[in-house]
């Protein structure tokens, strides 16, 4: 058993502190690392945990009365705690009258940093507008190539098309659901400027190997992070980390918002500037970019991002707890060659949880599992980048071919995981799949 000495409250924390607590060992909270991220799971580990139970604490919801299990029910994605603490800012942000800008934007973008570890953070409005900002700001310029993966949400690729440069997509590593770096050099050509790797399902794609690449061809690297929040090490290779903290990402506002880190300053500089009407950081009304978006996140929002960020070390800890369940629990089925199960590694925050089902048909087991066992499942994402059937793909994108992506498209399927889940729907969802999968191939 590995025994820390330090808690970061990320990733790769999460298993050597679960075996500590599953072999009694007393944790102390003060080895936890001061941040606003881990101020729940301080106090969870302040708790007695060996007297009341690591699951009763962690999990003590209610269990769902209704027959359905929900995939993602948007009102258990707060907690009655996170409601009554946001109520209470509220009122100070309502009665303040400072919607917009106001002083809860550069506290949250502190908190952020202090929290990754990267000196700079700028927030936005959402995790596309980040998206946009950071390469604009890059210097990706209109007819620029950035290469980037099919197989994530539509908002990176449309983040790409949306200032003018043009996606050239590249095939995925077949394990982690990634961009493979191994892909990368053959899409290169004169007009690359930047590569768009997406840390899928809370996973980082493998970001030295992708970042050796970006050096040998002098290529610029924005990661979209929107789904790994807390993943250890997460932003060290790229120039720029994109976030988003949409209400159904591992931390929510309210409504929509995003960010961009990065250490170096004059790309900070830069995304202040474009997120804002391209004025000069710190003066009103003066321009020094061209142009900029209206794009900051709102004072409003980021008052609730802080008070939900006190949660994110614990739910993230949830949602490892859940995943480590599914792995081992539906372990049998990958032994006979049914499905395929993701790895705890040290650099996945649990946004979903993919199953790749080996045998039988995937629409089939997702139908049976609701019809038979009420129980709702997911395809992120449906359809891939390169065969939407729009005009811009029939007229570009005809010819391209990402076995792997493709391949992977056809076979993954989502189960439910999410912080509040109840463990009595786990286990349920875990019977359902396992009786489902096996009487599909017989
Ligand atoms: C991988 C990925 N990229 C980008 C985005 C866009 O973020 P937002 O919804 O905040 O615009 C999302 C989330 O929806 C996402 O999952």
């Amino acid at each position: 058993m590995q025994i820390l000495t330090k808690i970061s409250g990320k990733s790769k924390d999460y298993l050597p502190l679960l075996d500590m607590i599953n072999q009694g060992v007393q944790v102390k909270s003060d080895l936890v690392e001061k941040n606003l991220a881990n101020e729940k799971l301080v106090a969870f580990l302040e708790q007695d945990i060996e007297q009341v139970g690591l699951e009763k604490i962690l999990f003590h919801y209610k269990q769902n009365k209704e027959k359905k299990i929900p995939f993602l029910p948007v009102d258990k994605l707060i907690s009655e705690d996170e409601i009554d603490d946001i109520m209470q800012v509220l009122k100070e942000v309502l009665s303040s009258g400072r919607f917009t800008s106001g002083p809860y934007i550069p506290l949250f973008e502190k908190n952020l940093a202090d929290y990754l570890g990267i000196k700079y953070v700028i927030a936005t409005s959402s995790g596309t507008d980040a998206l946009m900002i950071s390469l604009i700001s890059a210097g990706v310029h209109p007819g620029d190539e950035v290469i980037l993966p099919a197989n994530s949400f539509a908002a990176t690729e449309n983040a790409v098309l949306a200032i003018g440069a043009v996606p050239v997509y590249a095939d995925i590593d077949p394990e982690s659901y990634c961009l493979a770096a191994s892909e990368i050099e053959k899409h290169i050509t004169e007009k690359t400027v930047c590569i768009l790797p997406v840390h899928l399902y809370g996973k980082q794609a493998d970001m030295g190997a992708i970042s050796a690449v970006a050096k040998t061809h002098g290529l610029k690297i924005i990661e979209d992070g929107c789904q790994a929040i807390g993943s250890s090490g997460l932003g060290a290779f790229g120039d720029g980390l994109v976030l988003s903290f949409n209400p159904y990402k591992n931390l929510g506002v309210c409504g929509k918002a995003g960010a961009i880190a990065t250490n170096d300053e004059a790309l900070a500089e830069k995304c202040i500037e474009i997120s804002y009407h391209g004025f000069e950081s710190g003066k009103k009304n003066m321009k020094r970019s061209d142009f900029g978006f209206n794009a900051k996140i709102d004072n409003l929002q980021a008052a609730i991002g802080l008070e939900r960020m006190k949660y994110l070390g614990l739910h993230n800890f949830k949602r490892f707890y859940l995943a480590k369940q599914y792995i081992e629990q539906l372990q049998a089925l990958e032994q006979d060659g049914y499905i395929k199960l993701p790895k705890l590694t040290d650099d996945h925050v649990w946004h979903l949880f993919p199953i790749r089902v080996l045998k039988g048909d995937r629409d089939e087991i997702a139908k049976q599992l609701l019809d038979v066992y009420g129980i709702e499942t997911d395809v992120y994402y449906p359809i891939l980048s390169h065969q939407h059937q729009t005009n811009l793909v029939s007229k570009k994108y005809k010819q391209t071919t990402l076995p792997h992506t493709e391949k992977a498209a056809q076979q993954l399927l989502h189960l439910p995981l999410y912080p509040g889940m109840p463990l009595q729907d786990q286990e349920k969802v875990i019977k359902g799949v396992h009786h489902v999968i096996k009487s599909s191939v017989q």
